[in-house]
């Protein structure tokens, strides 16, 4: 197949040819929220859940999406199907549009809209069944009062600054704290422990996103027997250390078992037994549910 196409307000241009202006707020400030969405054996999978999330996102940064929820809704199906894609990664962006080079919002009229279908591998293959290091980062999750970090926004260096202290330290991922020393998230994951068949996870009011996979974990999970409780609590970097089992989610990493901590092994050191049937259980899901491209 030749060059993806690529959807820019309305428009659909060859990858190479996909551009905006460098007075594009999202180029000049960050000014701007996202979305990564994944497709599934042609089914996008929660789709909605993953627009009304940008639309609550745009809403709080006051950005006024020129699109409604069924023409945006369109635009994502269409731009996977135009690529004839059957398993992607669909990055959905809004950002405030053109300005010029100060920060008065009032100056942009209209947001632009871009949706790129591709593919996306945070980590090799093979690392799903061994399982990955992480290292707690100096970084902190954003705040609240500065942003919320609900509002996925373009904003990531803090992020992309966590996992380069990850990858400077040998590992694959880096964990973030909040200010008080609690468990928050990974860089773009959600996190779960495992502690004497109790699946534990960070409340998102603790600094962190809403995450749509942990959601589906949460909804799979109570179908597991193995599993004896589900508990939405504050932790700390002593609980992940002494976890028998701990692993991250998100749309783009799906789900990663974590089998080492700031050098700590978390169990016996290999994937556990209640992350493999959540990891089992979560493809199996993904693969029946979703909004169908080709139907
Ligand atoms: C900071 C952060 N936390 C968590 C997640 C996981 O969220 P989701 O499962 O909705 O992809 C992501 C990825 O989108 C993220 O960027």
């Amino acid at each position: 197949m030749g060059e993806k196409l690529v959807y820019i307000n309305g428009e659909f241009y060859p990858a190479t040819e996909a551009k905006i202006s460098v007075f594009d707020r999202g180029f000049l400030f960050g000014d701007g929220v996202f979305e990564g969405i994944r497709v599934y054996d042609g089914k996008i999978f929660k789709l909605d859940e993953h627009l009304k999330r940008l639309y609550r996102s745009a809403h709080a940064v006051l950005i006024r999406i020129s699109l409604t929820f069924d023409e945006l809704r369109k635009a994502v199906i269409e731009t996977v199907r135009k690529n004839n894609l059957k398993d992607a990664y669909i990055r959905l962006i809004v950002s405030r549009g053109i300005g010029d080079l100060g920060l008065d919002i009032t100056k942009c009229k209209t947001p632009t809209i871009v949706i790129i279908a591709d593919d996306i591998s945070l980590f090799p293959k093979e690392i799903y069944e061994k399982g990955i290091e992480a290292i707690t980062s100096s970084i902190r999750a954003s705040y609240g009062d500065i942003l919320p970090p609900q509002v996925k926004n373009l904003n990531y260096l803090s992020h992309i600054l966590a996992k380069w202290e990850a990858i400077n330290a040998g590992a694959h991922e880096a964990i973030m704290l909040t200010r008080e020393g609690y468990v928050a998230e990974g860089t773009g994951e959600s996190i779960f422990i495992i502690r004497d068949k109790c699946l534990i996870t960070p409340p998102s009011w603790v600094r962190a996103l809403e995450g749509i996979t942990r959601e589906a974990i949460l909804e799979i999970s109570w179908k597991i027997e193995e599993i004896e409780d589900i508990i939405e609590d504050i932790f700390t970097r002593y609980d992940l250390y002494v976890a028998d089992e701990c692993f991250l989610c998100g749309t783009a990493a799906e789900v990663i078992p974590v089998v080492k901590i700031d050098g700590r092994v978390i169990g016996d050191g290999k994937p556990g037994s209640i992350t493999r049937e959540i990891m089992k259980r979560f493809r199996e899901r993904v693969v029946q549910e979703g909004v169908d491209v080709y139907k």
